[in-house]
């Protein structure tokens, strides 16, 4: 598994983007690219990477598209998007949805989890 490190004014390497390797794998993808690990996402990583995440692999990715809601933590396989994730949020993140099955709605990303009421 790669590992990245904070190097502030470098930047992050990107070109061995990990993604699952198997569509049925259970993946903590954590953004590494610069936006996101300019708002902390190596801390984030370094978060689920100790926490019991019950059986799902933490791993760090480059840009998802999403810089500027960083740091961008996305569950697959079920296509779950949080932003602005810090390190405080991992242990709600683990509790309620990686063993509860509950996303945790105050950190999903509001344009691809829309909410619309009437
Ligand atoms: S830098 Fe993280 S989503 Fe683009």
């Amino acid at each position: 598994m790669k590992r990245y490190r904070i190097q502030p004014n470098k930047q992050v390497e990107t070109g061995s983007e990990q993604t699952c390797s198997k569509l049925d794998e259970r993946c903590i993808l954590v953004c590494q690219h610069r936006s996101c690990q300019a708002a902390g996402s190596a801390q984030v990583l370094a978060a689920f990477e100790k926490a019991d995440t019950n059986g799902f692999t933490a791993k760090g990715t480059g840009c998802q598209g999403q810089c500027s809601s960083g740091p961008t933590v996305r569950i697959v396989p079920e296509e779950t998007w949080y932003c602005r994730v810090q390190p405080n949020d991992v242990p709600t993140i683990v509790e309620q949805h990686l063993k509860g099955g509950k996303r945790v709605e105050a950190k999903l990303h509001p344009r691809i989890h829309m909410r619309f009421s009437y």
